[in-house]
């Protein structure tokens, strides 16, 4: 058994009245694991947990074997890890290449010439090394969301934790990107947030849904993907009896619900299907998962 790089036993925080989290326990290994959740589940606290600038009210937190607790142990986690916050201002003016060797500066990279290859070396990562010397605020969402990811990959972190990496990113730069994230993760931890379902499917072995501050799934993709056989099916027109129908490009709907009629046109199911299933599923009404 690989001894987890990321552990949380019972782990809490709370806003005022609201329980951000609540009794959250995670043990991941290195790879891709990735969390879905509704606006509001928690995913973005999670991940600020992990990258150490949020602390839990209740429960352990250990990462790369370091217990979050003591300031030392934070410090030498901070310096095997990678963040990208859900939402990141730069600084005015400033470059993509001039903001990603002052992050690596505040990481503490020594000498220019070391520090300004791996600058380029992680902004070729994302695709901007022709886009550089540009001032960011001169650069589309899509460009300056990869400056960002950019100063996360620094120095190849252990850890790499990252809040909605491909938002705004277009098809092939998406693409691109798991490519980068996928070679990343054969030696380090990666954990992203992410509405969408098809970078999950793509890109991940393991995936935790959060719900309301709870964990209401964590397993591999496959098995909450095979809770959804025979759960998903096209017709004509909206089932009532689905939980949820949508008209789709071929104009005929698809459906998911508890069970397909008999004799419904029955089809494979998506992530996204079983993600929808799950969240419409009550306690009495839970997804079979099989082990
Ligand atoms: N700094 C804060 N102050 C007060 N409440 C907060 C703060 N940060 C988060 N919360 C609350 O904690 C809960 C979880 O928020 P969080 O940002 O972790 O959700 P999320 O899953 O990342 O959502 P989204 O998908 O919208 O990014 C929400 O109810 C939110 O209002
Ligand atoms: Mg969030």
């Amino acid at each position: 058994m690989i001894r987890p790089t990321v552990e949380l036993i019972g782990v809490g925080k709370r806003f005022g009245g609201t329980a951000a989290l609540d009794g959250v326990d995670l043990a991941l290994t290195p790879g891709i694991t990735g969390l879905l959740g509704p606006n509001g589940a928690g995913k973005t606290t999670l991940l600020r947990i992990l990258a150490t600038v949020l602390a839990a009210d209740e429960g352990v937190v250990r990462l790369l074997d370091h217990d979050l607790a003591t300031p030392q142990d934070r410090t030498a986690v901070r310096r095997r890890l990678g963040y990208l916050p859900q939402e990141l201002g730069f600084p005015r003016g400033f470059s993509a290449f001039r903001f990603v060797d002052y992050m690596a500066v505040l990481k503490e990279w020594g000498s220019a010439p070391a520090r300004h290859a791996e600058v380029r070396r992680v902004l070729e990562q994302v695709d901007l090394a022709t886009l550089a010397t540009k001032r960011i605020s001169t650069l589309s969402g899509g460009q300056r969301r990869r400056v960002a990811l950019a100063q996360a990959l620094l120095g190849a972190p252990d850890l790499l934790v990252l809040d909605e990496p491909t938002t705004g990113l277009d098809p092939e730069q998406r693409v691109a990107l798991r490519r980068v994230l996928a070679e990343t993760a054969r030696a380090a931890t990666l954990v992203l947030a992410t509405h969408q379902t098809e970078d999950v499917a793509a890109l991940c072995d393991r995936v935790i849904v959060l719900s309301g501050g709870h964990v209401q799934f964590d397993g591999r993709v496959a098995q909450l993907v095979a809770a959804a056989t025979g759960r998903v099916w096209l017709a004509d027109a909206p089932d009532p009896a689905a939980q949820a129908s949508w008209r789709t490009g071929s104009g005929r709907y698809r459906n998911v619900g508890k069970a397909a009629p008999s004799a419904a046109e029955v089809v494979d199911p998506t992530l996204e299907d079983a993600y929808l299933l799950l969240r419409g599923a009550t306690t009495s009404d839970s997804i079979e998962v099989p082990a």
